[in-house]
């Protein structure tokens, strides 16, 4: 049976946590003199001179009906960025542990793993950006203790083989962080479903691709209460701020607006799509199921830089390993799109 307490950094085992000033008193009402807060209020019209709930108990409660999972399952992180660095922390022992990456991936994780002094090992997708399972078994040694799959992956824009990533769920006896980050672009359901099934699957989501929430830093975690309550003891007791509680809360009874911006997003996506078709500077157009395209071009960095010059912003891809002469386009408005393609028309390479 998987048990991450046997994954944990040895000095974790028996770290004493940080204990906030309202753990024992959970009330809402009262008089207030035990974190030197500020008693008469804030200097801005509404008040923020209270901490905020370190556990940000209603907000996870209003994600655990939108998302169908159970509170207990649900780590919420100034950001997806948060819940990486964490795992980092908490299952890889500087100089002597590693990682598995499957590139080209999503950067933080190896700036995580270097920031952590972790050693990151490099297995490339294959040529159609598939997970090349035989390769990543073969690199697992004693030490691995976290794979790290993004999916759909960043910057390819694709979903991987869903029973690849079962595979190694099933098979890997550390822990697979499947990042969706880009989910709601996606046809599939979430690997959430299968938390129950998988001990040892962290799925990571986050409030800034669909949600367009992306400045008020809310990534999810979604895993096991044995790996949550890890993660939970070695956080920063305030991780995230009141603002960002309160707001997303609010936020939250517009979810239906989400789906409409989705719901744009992807058909922008098909018109987007075939004007760049019709270009002679466009190669070729990867398949996505994320808010962005790949796209291999003739002269990327050339492109990007008179882009660039028209004050229109793409992501250039063409020195990242199996990237070559590819640019990354996020879907825009329809106006936005229609600014890049007919900057495109007029580029003289
Ligand atoms: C795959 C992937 N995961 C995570 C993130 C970070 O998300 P957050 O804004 O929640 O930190 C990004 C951001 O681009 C991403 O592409």
């Amino acid at each position: 049976m998987f048990d991450p307490n046997a994954l944990l950094r040895p000095h974790l085992k028996n770290l004493v946590p940080y204990s906030s000033a309202r753990d024992d008193y959970k009330g809402s009402e009262g008089v207030f003199l035990d974190a030197n807060e500020n008693p008469f209020g804030s200097i801005t019209d509404e008040n923020w001179n209270r901490y905020p709930d370190p556990y940000q108990k209603e907000l996870k409660s209003a994600i655990a009906q939108i998302k169908g999972i159970p509170a207990e399952n649900i780590f919420l992180g100034n950001g997806s960025d948060e819940p990486i660095d964490l795992l980092y922390r908490a299952f890889c022992e500087p100089g002597k542990d590693n990682v598995i990456i499957n590139s080209p991936t999503y950067g933080m994780y190896q700036v995580s793993a270097d920031i952590n002094a972790v050693e990151v090992k490099e297995v490339l997708l294959t040529e159609s950006y598939d997970l090349d399972v035989p390769a990543i078994n073969a690199a697992i040694d004693a030490n691995t203790k976290i794979i790290w799959v993004c999916s759909p992956n960043n910057p390819t824009g694709n979903d991987f083989t869903l029973a690849k990533i079962e595979s190694l769920l099933s098979t890997f006896k550390g822990i697979v962080v499947v990042d969706e980050a880009y989910i709601d672009f996606a046809e599939r359901a979430s690997f959430a479903e299968k938390l129950a099934e998988y001990p040892n699957l962290v799925v990571l989501q986050t409030f800034s691709k669909a949600w367009g929430l992306a400045a008020l830093r809310l990534g999810m975690a979604f895993a096991s209460e044995a790996i949550l309550a890890i993660m939970n003891k070695i956080k920063a007791p305030y991780n995230l701020s009141g603002l960002t509680q309160r707001t997303v809360l609010e936020a939250l009874k517009n979810a239906t607006e989400k789906d409409a911006m989705v719901a744009e997003i992807l058909a922008n996506a098909k018109e987007l799509k075939s004007a760049l078709q019709q270009l002679d500077v466009v190669e070729h157009i990867y398949p996505t199921d994320a808010n962005f395209f790949l796209v291999k071009v003739k002269g990327a960095r050339a492109l990007y830089t008179k882009l660039i010059e028209q004050k229109i912003i793409v992501r250039d891809r063409s020195k990242v390993v199996l990237c070559n002469d590819a640019l990354r386009i996020t879907i825009g408005t329809k106006e936005e799109n229609n600014k890049l393609v007919e900057a495109l028309k007029n580029v003289k390479n």
